[in-house]
């Protein structure tokens, strides 16, 4: 008989689309990811989307309202007021807090109850109402918040690349109606790189992007990383990309060449992939600007905000011809349903980073589930938290046996880094450029 899954033409026998994966993709209240995700700090807005009214917005599924106060304090609040529901987003911001419109509550940035006008003095009203608040923390124009459980705080963590000398940032919020996860394991799925942003659109970021690569992958402090390697004319190139659970990304240069020598050149992205709720995602962090990330000019600062960054395929808004003819990220990502169904992919060597960062990220959404532990970064000799993205590219001539020589350069490269990461930035270029040059120069 015909195994009606792999006859041809059997499109009749494949309609059912099954549910998706819930335990990665859900992120409400209450969900097992949801709750781990809320272990840990989150970007929300950019500092420059508050201004002089409050902005609506949604995180994790929770309708919140954000806003800074006369006194130059930020408030995030839960949406509807604790009287009688009206928006916060209508209410009118006060010296101290903020005051609902309707019958004019007045609520401190922590939620609590400051005033309720028409109430007898000495109702007990004022001591018994709190709205929902959470706290948060702004750093370099991005605003964070924590959302889970108040006794569970953990210190706002520093990562390595977020302060670097002679390297400017902007910060960009981009939304997208697709689940989290999908955008978030595109960036552990290097082989896409080839395919979407080379053969398919014509290449889209740096010329030697687009040469193939060799992959591997690396289980990381942080999360995990994959490596590239590249043979690029006489050099060879290796570009580690990490990804900081949960929903961390950073990224190499867009623009990279590989045209010389150069040892642990940090990252052009820092973002985060916050579910809007279980079908929108917000990808917001900061764009790094330097000479040695851009020696060609091709970056565009002022393309860089809300809604809108410099490099191809991001965003919404293309005509729809030039999104068929020139395919990006966002047309892959949203055009995999809005939440994707793993039961129906059918995954493959190449799939190995996506496999591996569902399978980590369950184990922690499970552990956490269980224990109640969401492990968190530790700090380097700079009491900052060292991270792994960065690019090395060294001159190395060809050898006959290419494949073998870029495995080993791309493997001591990726061991270097990670061995080198309770150390100090100056320390790490320094222990990976003396490998390269014993094992390779
Ligand atoms: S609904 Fe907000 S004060 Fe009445
Ligand atoms: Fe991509």
């Amino acid at each position: 008989m015909t195994d009606t899954q792999t006859a041809p033409y059997s499109g009749y026998f494949k309609r059912d689309v099954p549910a998706e994966d819930p335990e990665l993709t859900h992120t409400g209240p209450g969900t097992a990811c949801g709750e781990y995700l809320r272990r840990y700090w989150q970007p929300v807005a950019m500092s420059n989307e508050v201004s002089d009214l409050p902005v609506a917005i949604r995180i994790l599924g929770e309708d919140l309202v954000l806003f800074r106060d006369k006194a130059g304090t930020l408030g995030l609040l839960h949406r509807h007021c604790a009287h009688r529901g009206a928006s916060l987003e209508f209410g009118i911001i006060m010296d101290c807090g903020i005051k609902c419109c309707y019958h004019g509550w007045h609520f401190d940035v922590d939620g609590r109850l400051i005033d309720a006008p028409s109430e007898p003095l000495g109702s007990p009203v004022r001591d018994k109402v709190v709205q929902g608040a959470y706290p948060l923390h702004e750093v370099n124009g991005l605003v964070f918040a924590y959302m889970g459980p108040p006794d569970k705080k953990p210190d706002f963590p520093i990562y390595d690349t977020m302060n670097i000398e002679g390297t400017e940032s902007k910060t960009f919020s981009l939304s997208m109606p697709a689940n989290w996860l999908q955008v978030y394991e595109n960036t552990q799925d290097p082989i896409h790189v080839i395919h979407l942003h080379a053969l398919s659109s014509g290449v889209q970021f740096g010329a030697a992007s687009g040469v193939e690569q060799l992959i591997d992958y690396r289980t990381t402090p942080l999360g995990m990383m994959n490596v590239q390697t590249r043979r690029v004319g006489d050099h060879l190139w290796t570009r580690t990309t990490d990804s900081i659970f949960p929903n961390g990304n950073q990224t190499g240069a867009i623009w990279e060449e590989a045209e010389g020598k150069k040892i642990f050149q940090r990252v052009s992205m820092l973002r985060w992939m916050v579910p809007i709720d279980n079908t929108h995602t917000l990808t917001i962090g900061w764009r790094y600007f330097s000479k040695e990330l851009d020696p060609r000019g091709q970056d565009d600062p002022s393309l860089v905000g809300k809604e809108t960054i410099d490099f191809i395929g991001q965003t919404a808004g293309r005509p729809y011809e030039e999104q068929q003819r020139q395919p990006g990220d966002y047309e892959v990502q949203v055009s995999q349903r809005p939440i994707a169904v793993h039961a129906l992919e059918h995954r493959v060597t190449s799939d190995r980073g996506v496999s591996k960062l569902r399978g980590l990220l369950r184990d922690r959404v499970r552990a956490h589930d269980k224990t109640g532990e969401a492990p968190m970064p530790v700090l380097n000799e700079d009491s900052i938290v060292s991270t792994y993205c960065q690019d090395t590219v060294y001159p190395v001539a060809p050898v006959e046996d290419d494949e073998q020589l870029m495995k080993r350069f791309g493997g001591r490269v990726a061991d270097t880094v990670l061995e080198s990461d309770s150390l100090t930035a100056a320390k790490r270029i320094e222990s990976i450029d003396k490998v390269c040059t014993k094992e390779f120069g």
